[in-house]
């Protein structure tokens, strides 16, 4: 039986966090075998909202895609590549924006989100407004079957699905209707409790070496009620216990009873926290020094990634072009 395929992307802000490891990157190195997958580093998506950056994009991109394949996206089994070197994203994205409708954007969470977060006012660009029809393209390029994604990127997803289906109800059918694949994983805060993100600066980085480690993981705000040893704590309340939760299963049992018993002081709590963070980072980093010292190693594999998707998408826009009776046919 033929694989079921899979897009998913992330836009090249910088280095990743343990935030996207658990959050997508450990979804989409699982799916690798049963699926064929498809992984994009998108570029163009950075331009919506941060066009004085751009020049930042090539680095960022890079250092993205050194923390994916050293995390264990698999060049070989996976797709992986650049959304700017892929044109034919830019002329579905066109061809979409025929079939979207201004208030259907402008109804977009994400977008009101953006708005208010970085105080727009009437700096809105149309870029921005079609952000969810720039990301429909991507995905049904490819004509996939699933999107990994976090639960921020369900709005998006809804519309893909939109396009996919408004598509083919006036043009025939080209597109399946692609499922989100969200990850089962608890949310991971960072060290002050919000949601790990880079913005925030709460952020632990799968490059951060052991000491920072330790530094971040003594910020971490445990149980504020407990003051002593000999307080009981309330490990739900605490965020130290949510890396368990996340990082240790096989402690996490343990280590809730020592608190609420008050067997286990936060001090010992961290450290070793500390040691499983480094363990988990380990590996991780001597992968990415591969990259780090062969630069040409990370552009190969782009520029390989890059040509194959080019190719799909291409076969793709043949259809669709076809479909829809516009260019040559
Ligand atoms: N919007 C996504 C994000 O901010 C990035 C993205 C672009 C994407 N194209 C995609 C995600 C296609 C899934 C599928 O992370
Ligand atoms: Fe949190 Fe551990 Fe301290 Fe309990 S012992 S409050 S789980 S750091």
């Amino acid at each position: 039986m033929e694989k079921k395929r899979v897009l998913s992307g992330n836009r090249p802000t910088g280095r990743l966090h343990l935030g996207h490891l658990v959050g997508i990157l450990g979804n989409w190195v699982d799916m690798q075998d049963q699926y064929e997958c498809f992984y994009e580093v998108a570029d163009w998506h950075v331009l919506t909202t941060s066009i004085e950056n751009s020049g930042t994009i090539s680095e960022n991109t890079r250092e993205m895609a050194m923390d994916w394949f050293a995390v264990g996206i698999d060049p070989e089994k996976s797709t992986v590549f650049v959304q700017s070197r892929v044109p034919e994203h830019a002329e579905l994205h066109l061809l979409f924006s025929m079939l979207a409708t201004v208030s259907r954007l402008e109804r977009n969470p994400t977008y009101k989100e953006q708005i208010n977060e970085l105080n727009l006012g009437d700096q809105v660009s149309y870029g921005l407004l079609g952000y969810p029809v720039l990301q429909a393209a991507d995905v049904l390029i490819y004509r996939a079957h699933a999107v990994p994604v976090g639960d921020d990127q369900l709005p998006h997803l809804e519309f893909t699905r939109e396009m996919a289906r408004r598509f083919n109800y006036l043009f025939g059918e080209v597109f399946p209707v692609p499922e989100p694949k969200l990850t089962k994983t608890a949310r991971l805060p960072g060290i002050d409790g919000r949601k790990m993100s880079k913005s925030y600066g709460n952020a632990i980085f799968l490059t951060d070496d052991p000491d920072t480690v330790h530094k971040k993981v003594w910020n971490v705000i445990t149980d504020p009620q407990r003051i002593r040893l000999k307080d009981p704590g309330n490990p739900e309340v605490c965020n130290v216990y949510s890396f368990y939760k996340v990082f240790a299963d096989d402690r996490v049992e343990r280590v809730g009873r020592e608190c609420r018993n008050a067997e286990r002081g936060c001090t010992a709590c961290k450290k070793e926290l500390v040691e499983i963070l480094i363990d988990l980072l380990a590996p991780i980093q001597k992968e990415r020094k591969k990259f780090e010292q062969d630069p040409g190693l990370v552009e190969d594999y782009l520029a390989r990634g890059s040509e194959k998707a080019r190719e799909e998408a291409a076969a793709t826009m043949k259809i669709v072009r076809q479909k829809m009776g516009v260019g040559r046919i």
